[in-house]
């Protein structure tokens, strides 16, 4: 991390007439170094991955305290922590168009291991990352460990979770469901109650401003911690951008020709800060987030993107009884073309097992607190496009599909439950996994006020618990096990981490077990 004189006027040279422009922040965070918000690996293939960082010498100020000049930075990779290995090494040029984004397609690597990479600027060095290629494709493999996790909410709570899971052994892939930041800040609403932390700003709508918020999210050394134990795939969901906005539509009724500015800089912003490929690159409010990933022969994943290409939530949107306009046998939550995608890709899947990384709850819950009201459904998830999950069910139902299992986060909470053709009815189709959140609500409870009612009304729930963490998911060739591991606190730093729940999935059975 250390930087010469020299080179610290060379490359930084900027900031002291950068630093007498408007901020657009309150706080400042002063250093040396340009890679104040870590590294990351992602998207990986089995000759090698997404190397990611972004420089920022002042992370929250404009511009972030570089000059809006060309940079550039230099990668290499090892096959030992101490680099006494440099197996591929090169240059990429950090633009200030992307924000000093750095985003290094390394190929050439060994399938199936791991790898360490660091980034150089000048004499500036930054920390170290661990990252792992794919393994061949079809090659037999006997196991794949994987963390599901995201909905990290800076102000609601401390990123224990990531620094717990960045110290789980043998994973292959860290996968985040989204939330990556909230756009919200409530520490800037009048009257809101003291938060553990606060937002450094109001909400974000330029790009400038999404790019301060990713540099307060970055600059935790939790979230660092696990972006540098792992490899990422990542998919965004909402507080990306907006709450609950649906392709054109924003929740508060902009012109789409108005929002669409505000997705434009919001999908800047998300590639410029995720270790996300050249395919992925921001076209307009356009962003590759579905996308595909075998592991071996045993397991392949469909990382969904469930908002950039919906309708708009229907009856209103929030927390309503069944509709018309829900029922519309039109009605799409990923649209044509990832529908096609996904319905092919499953009919024709070579692995043992298929992952649906998804975002928004897929089972039908009903949401009602009291016997006697009529049933209640949250329209921002699949419940508001129930044509679309019954084309999704009955694809698996014909395709004899009996691999499948569903992870999906949002709801801040644990849920465990089956899928069927109709409510819990019939055989079950799949199981669907969904994660809490990392930070989102705050510390939760096991049994939250509402835990009885909903179990109550709904039979295919296996579980559900209010507490925050992740899940582990230990996928062999016959047996998927899902561990969920929770947190007592989250409004304190270094929570108590402890596993509250273990299930199971047996390959050619669907539905869930206790393990
Ligand atoms: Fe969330």
């Amino acid at each position: 991390m250390l930087i010469t004189p020299f080179n610290r006027r060379a490359l930084i040279g900027g900031i002291a007439a950068t630093v007498a422009a408007p901020s657009i922040i309150r706080a400042q965070t002063v250093s040396d170094t340009p890679f104040t918000l870590g590294v990351a690996s992602g998207d990986p293939s089995p000759d090698g991955f997404v190397l990611w960082t972004r420089l920022a010498p002042k992370p929250l100020e404009l511009h972030s305290g570089l000059r809006m000049t060309k940079m550039t930075v230099a990668w290499e990779v090892a096959t030992d922590e101490r680099f006494a290995a440099v197996v591929a090494k090169g240059e990429e040029i950090a633009r200030p168009e992307l924000g000093h984004s750095v985003h290094a397609e390394v190929a050439g690597l060994q399938p199936n291991r791991p790898y360490w990479y660091r980034f150089t600027l000048g004499g500036a060095t930054s920390p170290v990352g661990r990252a792992r290629t794919l393994p061949v494709f079809g090659s037999k493999l006997d196991h794949v460990r994987f963390i599901a996790g995201g909905c990290n909410n800076y102000e609601n709570g401390y990123f224990t979770a990531y620094r717990r899971l960045a110290e789980e052994a043998d994973v292959d892939f860290f996968w985040h469901y989204g939330d990556y930041i909230y756009e919200g800040s409530g520490f800037h609403r009048p009257g809101s109650a003291p938060t553990p932390r606060t937002h450094h700003a109001d909400e974000p709508y330029s790009l400038d401003d999404y790019r301060a918020r990713y540099a307060q999210y970055k600059l935790d050394p939790d979230l660092q911690a696990a972006h540098a134990a792992h490899s990422w795939w990542v998919t965004w969901d909402d507080h990306e951008t907006d709450n609950n906005w649906a392709s054109k539509f924003d929740q508060d009724g902009t012109p789409p020709e108005i929002f669409n500015l505000r997705r434009q800089a919001s999908a800047q912003a998300y590639y410029e800060n995720m270790p996300l490929r050249r395919s992925s690159f921001p076209h307009g409010t356009d962003i590759q987030v579905f996308r595909q990933a075998s592991y071996g022969d045993l397991l392949d994943c469909w990382f969904l993107d469930t908002r950039q290409f919906r309708d708009d939530q229907p009856c209103g949107d929030g927390g309503k009884p069944m509709c018309a306009e829900a029922q519309d046998p039109k009605r799409t939550i990923m649209g044509a073309a990832e529908e096609r995608w996904l319905f092919s890709g499953l009919a024709k899947g070579q692995g043992r097992w298929n992952l649906i990384a998804n975002q928004v709850m897929l089972m039908p819950l009903d949401r009602r607190d009291k016997d006697g009201d009529p049933e209640l459904w949250n329209m921002d998830s699949w419940a508001g496009y129930p044509a679309a999950r019954q084309r999704l069910l009955a694809h698996i139902q014909k395709q004899k599909i009996t691999n499948i299992v569903i992870t999906t986060g949002d709801e801040h909470q644990n849920f465990v439950g089956d899928l069927h053709m109709h409510a819990a009815e019939g055989p079950p189709l799949a199981t669907e996994f969904l994660g809490t959140s990392v930070s989102t609500g705050g510390d939760g409870a096991d049994v939250g006020p509402r835990t009885p009612a909903i179990l109550k009304h709904n039979p295919q729930l296996k579980m559900l618990n209010s507490q925050r963490g992740y899940v582990v998911h230990d996928v062999g060739r016959d047996h998927w096990q899902a561990t969920f591991k929770v947190l007592d606190k989250v409004t304190t730093r270094d929570g108590k981490l402890s596993t509250r729940a273990k299930f199971a999935v047996e390959r050619g059975k669907p539905g869930v077990q206790t393990a």
